[in-house]
């Protein structure tokens, strides 16, 4: 799988993004073999750079951020294909200079006037920039070339502007030139599940109500927001993670098996679980959401969220949520699924545990299953990627006693070959055309159709609760489960 003749233009090429993932990853496909040798890079932004500068920040992000090593020739091969472009995103003189860059690297470098156009810009400016590319005649390549449109989340921030920006977007691209972004599926632990799933006989005949007890969906990060208050304030971790990352982590758990891994078969089962998704009647019982707080945490003091730089001191936003939804379909009925995230908490770790019932019976003398938990199946998204599986075992000796043991499988001593970052699998997947990995525009609407009565049941009830920097988040996040009877694991 390698991409044809092609080029990248990404707006809001002076963001972190662009810095951190997006160019790293575009050099590393490049020293990996996997992008045309004429491939060119176009950086759309307002900073008044020439082409030598921006080739020079994509040099620098490259030498600190890429994974695979530095090559000469492969910069140089890259370098060549950089170009700039400099204006606002209403600035026509700035788009039909763009336009003319676009014809010249096609002439210089053989990219067949096929381009990519990655929106790495704040949400309110994707429609200025999807109609500037359609009134300059830039979002549809003449003859067999494509154009295609790659958008970052968020996807808006509810169903109606989620559905409003679908509407622009899809007025200019058609929906299957629209690649919207949510890295966790571009991440091999990910991609996992389904052949974990769907390669194997031994999962799928209990994976389902008659032997799974619930399913908890972590994703924990020890960060807190860092920079990003203007992003972060308002949105608060359900819009962040949950409606995109933790439900695509839910729909590709609970799916049924697709008739094949076309996008169209995918997007059926994944629509038609979320679609069976439903919420519990009391959401003041089970949902929790916090704010981190002012606490020392591994060694350093770190400042709560409503003290940091740019946040409202009166900020009901939430950096911690959790939620229990259902699956009303005949596999999940009455199976409880748990999902929290939280920034600022023990250690970063996202992880599907897959809990099951215990046995009906335990034969063994009294005391001896004491030790005993429930067996369970743990998706390791990361950072530590395998999978594990927990179950009872005789303590070696003469007592019956049983105690929990786990089986492990890591990525790092399975395989010799080193996951992509899902950056990159995610940009050579829109070069090839290849929409596997994701979300269409149903599945977004779909996620916020979740959400919604959720946000609006935080607006109306309440604050979020403090928990300590450093904790797995609010006491109120660990009575949601005790009332059902189960607890967190601590991963
Ligand atoms: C992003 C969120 O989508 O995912 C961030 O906006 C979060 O708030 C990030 O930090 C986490 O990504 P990863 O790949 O480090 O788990």
């Amino acid at each position: 799988r390698i991409a044809g003749p092609s080029g990248l233009v990404i707006f809001g090429v002076t963001g972190d993004l662009s810095r951190k993932k997006l160019m790293p990853a575009v050099y590393d496909l490049a020293n990996r073999g996997l992008l045309p040798p004429g491939f060119a890079l176009v950086g759309f932004a307002r900073r008044q750079w020439e082409n030598e500068d921006f080739a020079q920040e994509v040099h620098d992000a490259v030498k600190e951020h890429a994974r695979t090593p530095f090559r000469e020739e492969v910069w140089q091969q890259l370098a060549e294909g950089c170009r700039f472009v400099q204006g606002d995103f209403d600035d026509d003189k700035a788009f039909e200079q763009l336009k003319s860059t676009i014809e010249d690297l096609d002439k210089a470098r053989g990219t067949g006037g096929n381009f990519a156009f990655y929106l790495s810009v704040p949400p309110k400016f994707f429609p200025n920039v999807v109609q500037q590319l359609k009134k300059h005649g830039l979002s549809q390549g003449s003859g067999d070339s494509w154009r295609r449109a790659v958008i970052e989340k968020p996807f808006g921030h509810d169903l109606a502007s989620a559905q409003q920006l679908n509407q622009i977007v899809h007025d200019v691209f058609p929906p299957n030139e629209v690649f919207r972004i949510d890295h966790y599926l571009g991440k091999e632990t990910v991609q996992n599940i389904l052949a974990l799933r769907f390669a194997n006989t031994m999962y799928e005949p209990i994976w389902n109500r008659s032997y799974v007890d619930h399913v908890q969906i972590t994703m924990a990060e020890d960060i807190g927001i860092g920079g990003r208050a203007g992003y972060y304030d308002g949105i608060g971790a359900a819009r962040d993670v949950i409606q995109n990352h933790l439900l695509q982590l839910l729909a590709l758990t609970a799916m049924e098996e697709p008739g094949s891994f076309h996008p169209k078969a995918l997007t059926a089962e994944k629509l038609k679980v979320l679609g069976a998704v439903v919420l519990p009647d009391d959401l003041g019982r089970y949902t929790v959401r916090g704010q981190y707080a002012h606490a020392w945490q591994g060694g350093e003091e770190v400042l709560g969220y409503l003290e940091e730089d740019g946040i409202d001191p009166r900020s009901k936003t939430d950096t911690y949520a959790a939620v229990k939804l259902e699956i009303n379909n005949r596999r999940w009925a009455g199976v409880p699924f748990y999902l929290r995230t939280g920034k600022r908490l023990g250690r970063r770790v996202t992880e599907i545990a897959v809990v099951f019932k215990r046995a009906p019976y335990l034969p063994f003398e009294s005391g001896a299953t004491e030790e005993l938990g429930e067996n369970a199946l743990v998706i390791r998204v990361q950072p530590d990627e395998g999978v594990t599986v927990r179950f009872g075992s005789k303590v070696p000796g003469t007592s019956t006693e049983v105690r929990d043991v786990t089986m492990d499988f890591a990525y790092g001593e399975s395989f010799t070959e080193s996951s992509p970052e899902a950056y990159e699998r995610l940009i050579l997947d829109v070069l090839l055309g290849d929409a596997n990995l994701f979300p269409r525009h149903q599945e977004v609407e779909l996620s916020w159709t979740i959400l919604d009565p959720i946000e609006q049941y935080w607006d109306k009830h309440g604050k979020p609760a403090q928990y300590a920097s450093g904790t797995w988040g609010p006491t109120e996040a660990d009575e949601m489960l005790a009332q059902d009877g189960r607890s967190w694991r601590r991963p």
